[in-house]
């Protein structure tokens, strides 16, 4: 028996909802929710670790909400970040147990597409080196493709999170299970290759039930859909029941 997929839950939105009022003076007394009060109640549920992505143009975490998750105790933090000097300096200083390089356009809603690794190899080899110096571990969220896989090898990641952004968006639809597929085959590949697999974007209730049979996984990072369940359940028992459904117990 394997076992299941760790749960890495990803609290960006429960920022997004404060920014929402709170724009500007997300440090008030009164600005709600917090991300930080939301991430005690995730672990509480449950969570194996918490996710951020800080982004160039802080549209919802805030270096202020880093700096305390990452003084959280018991909590293993997961810093989303772009490819930058900047952000690599930042993550550097900080020492999060793991780094996850993500691509970033301000255009985007959210994080839409993997990171090109093979279109820039000596680019993203030199952040992985700079990061791994730190202590930090570090992932690549890469699109599910053999090619992308060989890069992150090639680049000295030893961690890739796959995109399950397309499957998420093929869900209901003809479409899914061939983006299944490919999932499928990334995560054996990475696995045979020598890489820690994690997966991401889009997982929901439904969905999870498909992909928890996904071979090699690691970890899970889930956010939307926690934070979405969490407006109606709380946090606490949004994270426990995707536990359960990570355990195949629902
Ligand atoms: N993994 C990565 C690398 C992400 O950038 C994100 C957010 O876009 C997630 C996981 C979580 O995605 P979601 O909020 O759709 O669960």
């Amino acid at each position: 028996m394997t076992r299941p997929p760790l749960l890495g839950v990803n609290i960006d939105h429960a920022a997004t909802l404060r920014q929402a009022r709170y724009r500007g003076h997300h440090a008030s007394p009164h600005a709600e929710p917090s991300p930080l009060a939301f991430a005690r109640e995730a672990l509480a549920g449950g969570a194996d670790g918490l996710t951020v992505h800080l982004r160039e143009d802080r549209r919802h975490i805030q270096e202020d909400d880093v700096r305390a998750l990452a003084a959280l105790p018991g909590a293993r933090l997961n810093l989303e970040l772009a490819c930058t000097p900047w952000m690599t300096e930042y993550a550097r200083r900080l020492r999060p147990a793991a780094a996850c390089l993500v691509p970033e356009s301000r255009e985007e809603v959210t994080t839409e597409g993997g990171l090109d690794v093979a279109g820039q190899r000596d680019r993203v080899a030199a952040t992985v080196a700079a990061l791994a110096a730190a202590g930090i571990e570090v992932s690549l969220f890469i699109g599910p493709e053999t090619a992308q896989v060989d890069a992150a090898v090639a680049v000295g990641a030893p961690v890739v999170e796959l995109h399950t952004g397309a499957f998420a968006h093929a869900w209901g639809t003809p479409a899914a299970d061939a983006e299944l597929a490919r999932l499928r085959v990334a995560c054996e590949h990475a696995h045979r290759r020598g890489l820690v697999v994690n997966a991401g974007h889009g997982i929901n209730y439904d969905n999870i039930r498909v992909l928890r049979a996904l071979p090699h996984l690691h970890e899970l990072n889930i956010g939307h859909t926690i934070v979405a369940r969490a407006l109606l359940t709380g946090a606490r028992a949004a994270v426990a029941e995707m536990k359960a459904l990570l355990r195949g117990d629902a």
